[in-house]
């Protein structure tokens, strides 16, 4: 029942890190925050990894650590916003467990994000980027089969829709 990874995809703000805490704690499964653990790994903040070596560079940082972790179990992944760039991480991820991405009206985002600094895709006007980047990656978020609106619910109810989907996926 516990082996099968669980890893939340979804656009930034759409409440991927916290529910991957209320997951970690329900489950006692362990969580692993990729941004968090690349800034550990590169002792840099995600900004001073754009600003220093360029965000293709952070994508191949990425890259090499959902090879890693897709090769793991038992583990709840809480991915950065632009994992779904390389169709190879979601490929990976599939195998590895249950893929789901969290989503939100861009309304909700802006108001989880409005007084966030440390996401350089969002360092200037924070609604038109949201927006822009919200439609040209629209169609790799739904890609993704199982997908949850986080509009106007707890990150408790979220988590308990996630492992609804976690048991019924582990029964077959
Ligand atoms: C990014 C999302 C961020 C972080 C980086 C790039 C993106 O993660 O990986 O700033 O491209 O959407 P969150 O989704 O956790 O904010």
């Amino acid at each position: 029942m516990r082996d099968k990874n669980i890893i939340l995809i979804g656009f930034m703000g759409t409440g991927k890190t916290v529910t991957g805490r209320v997951l970690a704690e329900r489950t006692g499964m362990k969580l692993i925050d990729m941004d968090s653990l690349i800034e550990t790994e590169q002792k840099k903040t995600i900004p001073e990894i754009f600003a220093q070596d360029g965000e293709p560079a952070f994508r191949q940082m990425e890259r090499e650590l959902v090879r890693k972790l897709s090769k793991r179990s038992g583990l709840i992944i809480s991915t950065g916003g632009g994992i779904v760039l390389n169709p190879d991480n979601v490929a990976d991820f599939e195998k590895s467990g249950l893929v789901v991405c969290l989503t939100a009206s861009p309304e909700t985002i802006f108001k989880r994000v409005e007084k966030d600094t440390s996401r350089p895709l969002l360092s200037g006007d924070k609604k038109t980027q949201i927006y822009t980047l919200l439609e040209k990656r629209k169609p790799l978020y739904e890609a993704i089969s199982h997908r949850i609106n986080t509009d106007g619910l707890t990150d408790k109810q979220t988590a308990n829709r996630i492992l609804e989907l976690y048991a019924l996926e582990s029964r077959d």
